[in-house]
C-alpha cells in the first residue's frame, strides 16, 4: 500500500463569536495516500476551507495534528512543508495581477530557493502541461477564468507537493470550463501521482475522487 502524504488526527478548532465560541471542526480524522484523490463535500459554512487551511498549515487546529509529506524529510508539520509539500488552488485563483502566467507559476518555484532559469524552465513545462504554453506572458487580466485557473494549477504543482489541496477550484467557472479545468486537474495529478484533497459542492465532481466525504457537524462521514 502506498505511503500517507497527508495524517490528520483528531482535528478541532472552533472560532470567536460575539454568541461564544464557533465550533466548526470536532475530531476529524483524515489519511490520504500517494496518487489517492479525496473529495470533501458539505453545505456552506460546514467547515471545508476552514479543514483545508489547517491541512496546508495556512491554519492552526485548537486540538489534533496534522502532518504532510516532505520528501527527504519524511512526515512533517504543514507549515514546514508549505510551498513545497503542499500546493493550493483556490476558487477566486489568487494570482498576481502584475505577473504574467509564466512569472506568476516561476515565483513559487524562486521563493523556494530554486534558481531563475531552473524555476522559468519548470514553469513553462507546466504551462505547456496545463495547455497555456501559448499565453505564457498574458497578465492574468488577460486570461480567462479557466486559463487563470490552469496558471494556478501549475503554480500549485511548481514545487513537485505531495498533495495538492483544492478549494472549490471551479466553483468560478461555468459549467463546461469547470468541466475542464476539472477533468486536466485530476489528470495531471494522476499522472504526477500527487495526491488530491478536493473541496466541491459538485457532486458529479466529488464522484471523480477515489475516495469520497462528506462534512457536516464538524465530523466527516463517508459518502
Ligand atoms: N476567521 C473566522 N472567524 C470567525 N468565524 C469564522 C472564520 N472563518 C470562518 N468562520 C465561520 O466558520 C464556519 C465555517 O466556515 P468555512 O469558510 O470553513 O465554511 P465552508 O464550508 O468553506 O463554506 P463555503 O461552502 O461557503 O465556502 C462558518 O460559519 C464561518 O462563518
Ligand atoms: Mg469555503
Amino acid at each position: 500500500m502506498p505511503e500517507p502524504v497527508l495524517r490528520a488526527a483528531g482535528l478541532a478548532r472552533s472560532y470567536a463569536s460575539p454568541a461564544g465560541p464557533l465550533s466548526v471542526l470536532n475530531e476529524v480524522s483524515l489519511e490520504v495516500r500517494a496518487g489517492e484523490s479525496v473529495s470533501v463535500r458539505g453545505s456552506s459554512g460546514s467547515g471545508k476551507t476552514t479543514l483545508l487551511q489547517i491541512l496546508g498549515g495556512l491554519d492552526l487546529p485548537d486540538a489534533g495534528k496534522v502532518e504532510v509529506l516532505l520528501p527527504g524529510r519524511g512526515l512533517c508539520p504543514p507549515r514546514m512543508a508549505l510551498g513545497r509539500g503542499v500546493g493550493f488552488v483556490f476558487q477566486n485563483y489568487q494570482l498576481m495581477p502584475e505577473l504574467s502566467a509564466l512569472e506568476n507559476v516561476a515565483l513559487a518555484g524562486r521563493i523556494t530557493g530554486v534558481p531563475s532559469d531552473e524555476a522559468d524552465r519548470h514553469a513553462c513545462e507546466l504551462l505547456g502541461q496545463v495547455g497555456l504554453a501559448a499565453r505564457a506572458d498574458h497578465l492574468p487580466s488577460k486570461l480567462s477564468g479557466g486559463e487563470c485557473q490552469r496558471v494556478a494549477l501549475a503554480r500549485a504543482l511548481v514545487n513537485h507537493p505531495t498533495v495538492l489541496l483544492a478549494d472549490e477550484p471551479t466553483g468560478n467557472l461555468d459549467e463546461r470550463t469547470a468541466e475542464e479545468v476539472m477533468s486536466l486537474m485530476l489528470g495531471v495529478v494522476a499522472t504526477l501521482g500527487t495526491a488530491l484533497v478536493l473541496v466541491t459542492h459538485s457532486r458529479e465532481f466529488a464522484e471523480r475522487a477515489s475516495r469520497r466525504y462528506v462534512l457536516s457537524g464538524g465530523a466527516l462521514s463517508p459518502a
